[in-house]
């Protein structure tokens, strides 16, 4: 009897899974499917945080009852519910009220102020995806909850700094060109939406943060009609930004940027904009974070079938989990539109093929392989 309850921890620590299966239902602690899409991973005092879209259930009737969710974890596979970290607020003057579309979130821990900071794309209620704003909120505990402050659109009043005086000055009629005409595409590349959104704000739906090296954070979103990424500089405490920005593969139409370093330079996956359907996943690298950034193609290494729709995913974040021996995780969603809580989780490891990230399916795999 002694003997058994000595071994029990061991025998139970011998028994926690290690097998990630993309795809398939995750269950949480409370056996629910986690509720964090269009998410990313946060890694504090040992911890892992998994923040996401925490959508309504179908058929469920509590309409303030989604947000942000964050889950904690010491393994990566078994996750526990810590509730909503950002949630709807129930005021009908809030531009956070229910019915405003919350996606993509990311936390920060920014070591100058000891806060978290998340920023999400925003879209108000009633407007579909018009807005095109960020949200900010904060937070002293990494689960929350976080406070809301403000949401907007980046970079009102300043050009990008990778922009010419040339680019500056309206082409006259550009606001009339037949939209994907080739002199539209053309007036497009060189900053026709950067021009028309000088004043009120540079647009910023899909969303990811990211701390260079040297403690630069950058909110890197889609802008410009979701034709051209945006690296945004943020402030020393990630609340708002610099001014500072970089316009990144103009006019290529990239959205869900997942970025990380590795083998001294800076990847990034990306996907096409076809909405809630899959599409051919998208490689880029660049030697400095704010560019150039050049375009490789797709990184998917499976049937053509597979590669067209990167497996069924769309990118979200890639987890460095051993960056020094290039060890990371690819995590993306496969969303399900009728019933956005069912998107399923695609956590795939990246693998390295002459020195550039590729992805190939499993059914299911050991993180333990991974180490
Ligand atoms: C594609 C984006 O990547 C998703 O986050 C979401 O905004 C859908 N579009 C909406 O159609």
């Amino acid at each position: 009897m002694i003997i058994a309850v000595i071994l029990l921890p061991f025998f139970i620590h011998a028994q926690k899974s290690t097998i990630i299966s993309p795809g398939l239902m995750w269950p949480d602690n409370e056996g629910n499917h986690i509720n964090a899409h269009g998410g990313a991973l946060l890694r504090h005092e040992g911890t892992y945080y998994w923040f996401g879209e925490s959508r309504l259930r179908k058929g469920e009737n509590d309409r303030t009852n989604y947000g942000v969710g964050c889950y904690s974890s010491d393994d990566l596979v078994s996750w526990k519910n810590e509730g909503l970290a950002l949630r709807v607020i129930n005021d009908t003057s809030s531009l956070l009220q229910p019915g405003c579309v919350i996606e993509r979130p990311k936390v920060l821990y920014n070591s100058k102020t000891g806060k978290f900071v998340m920023w999400f794309h925003h879209e108000l209620k009633g407007q579909g995806y018009k807005a095109a704003m960020t949200g900010v909120a904060i937070s002293d505990r990494i689960e929350g909850p976080y406070k809301y402050i403000r949401s907007l659109r980046p970079n009102a009043g300043t050009w990008p700094v990778n922009f010419t005086d040339e680019q500056k000055r309206a082409i006259p009629g550009e606001s009339s060109l037949k939209s994907w005409s080739e002199e539209w595409k053309q007036a497009v590349r060189d900053g026709l939406f950067v021009r028309r959104d000088f004043e009120g704000g540079q647009m910023a739906r899909d969303m990811t943060l990211y701390t260079d090296r040297d403690g630069k954070a950058y909110h890197i979103h889609s802008a410009e009609e979701n034709m051209t990424l945006h690296f945004s500089e943020l402030t020393e405490d990630y609340l708002d930004f610099t001014g500072r920005y970089y316009r990144v593969l103009p006019g290529e139409s990239n959205e869900a940027p997942a970025l990380f370093f590795a083998k001294g330079r800076y990847f990034m996956f990306t996907s096409g904009t076809t909405g809630w359907k899959p599409n051919p996943g998208r490689l880029a690298v660049a030697d400095r974070i704010t560019g150039e950034w050049k375009a490789l193609g797709n990184p998917c290494r499976g049937t053509e079938e597979e590669n067209s729709i990167t497996f069924g995913s769309q990118s979200t974040y890639v987890l460095p989990l051993n960056p020094e021996k290039g060890i990371f995780i690819y995590m993306g969603d496969r969303w399900v539109p009728e019933d956005l809580y069912n998107s399923r989780h695609i956590w795939l490891p990246v693998e390295w093929e002459n020195g550039l990230p590729v992805l190939r399916w499993k059914k299911e795999w050991d993180l333990k392989e991974y180490r």
